[in-house]
């Protein structure tokens, strides 16, 4: 079932243009995706709403958007270097590299039904493999000139922590917000876009007085979880989990991951750590620069805490898709869904003539452009009606503007709501704040 699920939706990803595999006409590559027409516009619209939600609608979080190539300390001083490390073994006989925490969840490359060294390998001792990639600035490959790209968005925050408060005059408890890149050598990256080696996060990390941590810990981990139940995640399907103290980061003092439930299990969305003075600290440390807050009102200097609501667009992204996926049965068909929240869906409006005569055509055009100003749509004359609500319906288009007969006597249109498909004349002259109104108001079930 969940195999199943998976590959309908990787097929339909690639059949409406939401994602491609990278390099195919090469045979593709390993777990790299591009993002197509439909893609781009679902991803940016996850990124505006995590922007808005973190940055516009309050007053005590800021943007950021750092460079992907830092200073090498940068990477000494968080601990990358030295930490971000997975422990790897090889099998002597069929060259697999596998990890040595995870060899039950691993399969032999010689013989796929069988786990790491039951081709008959032996299996060398574990070793460690930093995953960050390295690479070299200026045309000398030469160790004094090694660089990396950055494998979270964080560091540059931390590393600005005084150019912004300074800059934006912010004082404890406020926030700095980052989407960007950031780049992994993964060992096992799979289950399509969930764990590749090149993804976007939306992170987040937020300055407080020390004595204030476990309350803004708590605020960042209800708020969080609210954030996908608001653009329409099934609550069901999400949950927070503590981590072990064995499971912490190297900079962490605690840490609760929102995981969902992907047909492959449940897994991490998004993680929300507390990182307490740690790399604040740290880069004093390693640059010499005094990183403490002065407070004007209590005369005090300190090193905030930091929670950190750390975000993967991506995973976020195909969570989204995962959840609206829907097939239904209707007339003896089967109809496929994408029930994407309206905020979400790539195309708000698809105008459609019912035929492509009587001016029917002319008059869709212009009501498109018209819409255009303030929504994404799209305009569709090709096949019978019906084929084309499906057409719109698979890639999650809330709502269908059909120019009929009718038009041209009383300038109305039908407008099909996506969910439940039904029908609604409305006036030309409505149309804009109809669905506006549509869509502020849109409930997962109900709509
Ligand atoms: N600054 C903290 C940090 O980077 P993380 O848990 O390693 O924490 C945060 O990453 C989020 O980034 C994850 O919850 C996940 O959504 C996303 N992420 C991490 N590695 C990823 C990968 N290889 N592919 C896709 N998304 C990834």
């Amino acid at each position: 079932m969940a195999d199943d699920l998976m590959s309908k939706l990787v097929s339909l990803c690639k059949r409406r243009g939401y994602v491609f595999q990278a390099s195919e006409i090469y045979g593709g590559i390993g777990s790299s995706w591009d993002f197509g027409p439909l893609g781009v516009e679902l991803k940016r619209n996850v990124k505006d709403a995590w922007w808005r939600a973190m940055v516009h609608e309050r007053d005590d979080i800021v943007g950021l958007d750092s460079a992907i190539i830092q200073h090498p300390k940068v990477w000494e001083a968080s601990g990358h270097i030295e930490n971000f490390t997975d422990p790897l073994v090889d099998c002597k006989k069929c060259k697999g590299r596998f990890r040595a925490d995870k060899l039950d969840d691993a399969r032999c490359l010689e013989k796929p039904s069988k786990k790491p060294g039951e081709c008959g390998g032996e299996l060398t001792e574990p070793r460690r493999f930093n995953l960050m990639f390295k690479t070299f600035l200026g045309p000398v490959e030469e160790t004094a000139a090694t660089a990396y790209l950055r494998p979270e968005t964080a560091q540059g925050i931390f590393t600005n922590f005084v150019n912004v408060q300074q800059s934006a005059r912010k004082r404890p408890p406020f926030g700095i917000a980052q989407i960007g890149k950031s780049f992994r050598n993964e060992i096992t990256p799979g289950n399509f876009i969930f764990r590749t080696r090149e993804f976007e996060q939306m992170e987040m990390e937020f300055f407080v007085p020390p004595a204030d941590w476990e309350k803004w810990y708590g605020e960042w981990r209800s708020l969080r979880q609210q954030w996908y139940i608001d653009l329409g995640i099934d609550p069901a399907k999400l949950r927070l989990r503590d981590h072990a103290a064995d499971e912490l980061a190297h900079y962490s003092n605690g840490c609760t991951d929102i995981e969902f439930l992907f047909p492959f299990g449940w897994s991490e969305l998004e993680g929300i750590a507390s990182r307490t003075d740690f790399d604040l600290k740290r880069h004093a440390q390693w640059s010499g620069k005094d990183l403490q807050y002065f407070d004007e009102q209590t005369k005090e200097h300190y090193v905030p805490y930091v929670i950190e609501p750390a975000a993967g667009c991506d995973r976020a992204t195909l969570a989204f898709l995962v959840d609206a996926y829907t097939e239904e049965q209707v007339e003896g068909e089967t109809r496929v869904v994408m029930k994407l929240h309206p905020r979400l869906a790539p195309v708000k409006a698809a105008i459609l003539p019912l035929v492509k005569k009587d001016g029917m055509p002319e008059r869709a055009h212009a009501i498109e452009k018209a819409l255009r100003q303030r929504f994404t749509t799209s305009y569709d004359e090709a096949g019978a009606i019906g084929r084309r609500y499906r057409r719109n319906d698979e890639v999650g288009t809330p709502f269908c503007l059909t120019v009929d007969g009718q038009t041209k006597d009383d300038q109305s249109v039908t407008v099909r709501a996506r969910d439940t498909m039904r029908q609604e004349r409305v006036a030309e002259a409505q149309l804009e704040n109809y669905l506006a109104a549509q869509m502020a108001n849109w409930k997962r079930g109900v709509s």
